[in-house]
């Protein structure tokens, strides 16, 4: 398959490249930066800026299939003014043109979205026939729009699924930024601890995306979590467990609204998922259920990494 990928120098970007170059598909990148995104992935890449470009004809050339990641980062501090914009216009407006500049040879359009499309609070369980209210946080609404933005390209007759992605493990995102703290015996649980944590394994999470690119089967939004989340207590006592460092050390509510502001709600948030579709309409086998073993498969008991790109 021909597949173009925006987003893909990040996190989950560059494992599923790497996945999918394993799998011998032709994987061609769109990037602030060509010239880096190429070296950095060994595949060719477009330079593109999403606010003041269309998208590059030569690159959608003979394209069946896009995955959308592209996105300022949520979680790289205060949400203020100016980081909210363009939290949502580098994916709400990307997508826009993507859709627009879609060649008669695209059969798939595969988009980021997360778990934050949910109310993020409480203990309830949902799945992805949950009605999206009229009334949304900052978080429901990044979502809500980019789905609907995306559901566009339906009326093309083009095929499309959204990706509510969990909190996805691994060497980047989240764990990046809580392992040195844990490393040094200082992690613990945030707020009350009592948050539900949606988590998925990296090569999970890669594993649903090309399942989802390669199979007609998939259509519409598909959460994408493990189907065991955990208390963030529980998961603040796993990692501690896994790197053999205590992890009692709680940071109050307070604190890291103090900290971070609005976007505090990406830890204080809860949310328990269910992988419905995946498991129930797709019978999708996850390779990691179990979030101790998800810990133990990524680090080694000094934190070192057992598996990583270098970014
Ligand atoms: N990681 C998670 O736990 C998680 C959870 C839920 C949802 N998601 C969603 O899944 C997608 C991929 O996640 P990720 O963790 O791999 O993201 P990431 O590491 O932050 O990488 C995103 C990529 O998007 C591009 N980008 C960043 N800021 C941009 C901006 N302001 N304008 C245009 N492009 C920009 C960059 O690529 P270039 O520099 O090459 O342009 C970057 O490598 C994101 O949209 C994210 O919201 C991730």
């Amino acid at each position: 398959m021909n597949i173009l990928i925006t987003g893909a120098t990040g996190f989950i970007g560059r494992h599923l490249v790497r996945r999918l170059q394993q799998e011998q598909h032709a994987v061609t990148v769109l990037s602030r930066d060509g010239t880096r995104a190429s070296q950095l992935l060994g595949v060719p890449a477009f330079d593109w800026d999403y606010a003041t470009q269309d998208v590059p004809a030569a690159a959608m050339q003979d394209c069946q299939v896009i995955i959308n990641l592209m996105g300022e980062n949520l979680g790289d501090g205060r949400w203020t003014k100016a980081r909210k914009h363009e939290i949502y216009a580098s994916r709400i407006l990307s997508t826009r043109k993507l859709i627009a500049a879609a060649p008669e040879s695209l059969q798939a359009f595969v988009c980021g979205s997360a778990i934050g499309i949910y109310p993020g609070s409480g203990d309830d369980l949902y799945d992805e026939s949950y009605t999206v209210p009229g009334q949304l946080s900052f978080m429901q609404s990044i979502c809500h729009d980019w789905e609907q933005e995306a559901a566009r390209i339906e009326s093309k007759g083009i095929r499309r699924v959204s990706i509510r992605t969990g909190v996805v493990l691994g060497h980047g995102g989240m764990l990046q930024k809580l392992l040195p703290v844990f490393k040094l015996g200082l992690g613990g649980p945030v707020g009350n601890g009592q948050q539900w944590l949606p988590w998925i394994h990296i090569d999970d999470i890669v594993s649903v995306y090309v399942a989802v690119a390669l199979d007609a089967r998939y259509q519409g939004p598909v959460n994408a979590v493990s189907p065991n989340p955990v208390r963030y207590r529980e998961f603040a006592a796993a990692f501690g467990n896994a790197l053999q460092r205590p992890a009692f050390f709680p940071t109050p509510a307070f604190v890291l609204k103090l900290a971070l502001g609005e976007a505090a709600a990406l830890a204080l948030n809860s949310y328990r998922i269910a992988p419905k579709r995946l498991q129930e309409e797709y019978g999708f086998t996850f390779k990691f259920t179990d979030l101790p073993a998800a810990l133990a498969d990524l680090f080694d008991k000094t934190g070192a990494a057992r598996q990583d790109i270098a970014p």
